[in-house]
């Protein structure tokens, strides 16, 4: 049995993570599985309940960004990037210090470590009160849309985690920005929740990691985020049978239903809404989902890349 708790029982959680349980949480991104991140058979624990592939690292969440310090090596990238978008959807890929007591199941086997501080008021409060860095990927079995909501949380992990933490809604809705900067040029491991651009104006160009090696990131994965249904992308008509998701203030005609990702062509509001819709109209009574063309601009291209690996199959 998986409880629900309500945000006056932030403490029952805590409680829960610092006995070694899981217990998932809303962060401004998406909902994170979270676990006491020093605990070896917590990490263990959460990747059994998403059945993840053991090399695939967690992203550890922190309350503070002083603590990170103490967790991983931080050069002046690191520290400009901490100062400008923490707490905020940006994780940083970086060098494990060498008293870092994060389990090293974690780091999935690489000598660096992944990093965030939300800003979700829930998750600071209780990052603080359980006063240990949490490991938190999305809290979906692997492979599937992340949750926006405690409701998805439960259908995708009910039965499987010890409580979720009901915050409501995500504000984001689309995880966080994964940067790379154990090398000497930063990479982007996956779009997310800060434009790419926004980290751009700071540090100068961002790579793309290099292809054909194994994949450093799940999210880079070519299926990820699948729904049941197939995906037709930059649909401009929309076929019999098909559900819409539209973007824009004119839509095709013909969907048996129509979600509109962001009537007034807003990015952050498609990407806020972006799980949840896909969710809504993954449903047997349609026969594909069709997508209008999304700009391919700030957090466009994080929600570009996630339909696309929504369709590969
Ligand atoms: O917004 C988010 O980032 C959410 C919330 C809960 O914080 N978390 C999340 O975690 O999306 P997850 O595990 O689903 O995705 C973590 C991403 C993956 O693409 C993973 O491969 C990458 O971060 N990652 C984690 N540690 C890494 C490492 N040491 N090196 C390279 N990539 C890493
Ligand atoms: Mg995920």
């Amino acid at each position: 049995m998986t409880i629900r708790l309500a945000a006056t029982a932030l403490e029952q959680a805590a409680a829960l993570l610092r006995a070694g349980e899981l217990v998932a949480f809303p962060t401004e991104t998406v909902y994170g599985l979270g676990g006491d991140a020093t605990n070896d058979e917590s990490v263990a624990a959460i990747f059994a309940a998403k059945g993840r592939p053991r090399f695939n690292p967690l992203i550890v969440h922190l309350s503070r960004a002083d603590e990170a310090e103490k967790i991983a090596q931080i050069d002046s990238r690191a520290a400009l990037l901490m100062q400008r978008f923490w707490p905020g959807p940006l994780s940083l890929v970086l060098r494990r210090a060498p008293q870092c007591k994060v389990s090293l199941l974690a780091s999935a086997g690489l000598d660096t470590l992944a990093l965030r501080v939300p800003s979700h008021p829930l998750a600071i409060e209780l990052l603080r009160s359980v006063g240990r860095p949490i490991a938190a990927p999305s809290a979906n079995r692997s492979g599937r849309i992340s949750p926006t909501t405690a409701d998805h949380v439960l259908s995708e992990l009910g039965g499987r985690i010890a409580a979720v933490l009901d915050g409501g809604p995500c504000r984001v809705g689309i995880e966080s920005t994964v940067i790379d900067l154990t090398g000497k040029t930063p990479l982007v491991l996956r779009q997310g929740g800060v434009a790419a651009e926004e980290v751009e104006a700071l540090l100068g160009p961002l790579a793309a990691p290099a292809g054909g090696e194994a994949p450093r990131a799940p999210g880079m994965l070519a299926s990820h985020y699948a729904p049941n249904l197939p995906l037709r992308l930059d649909a401009t008509s929309v076929e019999a049978g098909e559900a819409l998701l539209a973007f824009g203030p004119d839509s095709p005609s013909g969907a048996k239903e129509t979600l509109y990702l962001s009537k007034s062509r807003d990015v952050r509001e498609a990407a806020a809404n972006l799980f949840t819709m896909l969710r809504a109209v993954d449903r047997a009574d349609f026969t594909a989902i069709a997508v209008m063309p999304i700009p391919e601009q700030g957090l466009g291209r994080a929600i570009n890349d996630r339909l696309r690996r929504a369709a590969t199959r």
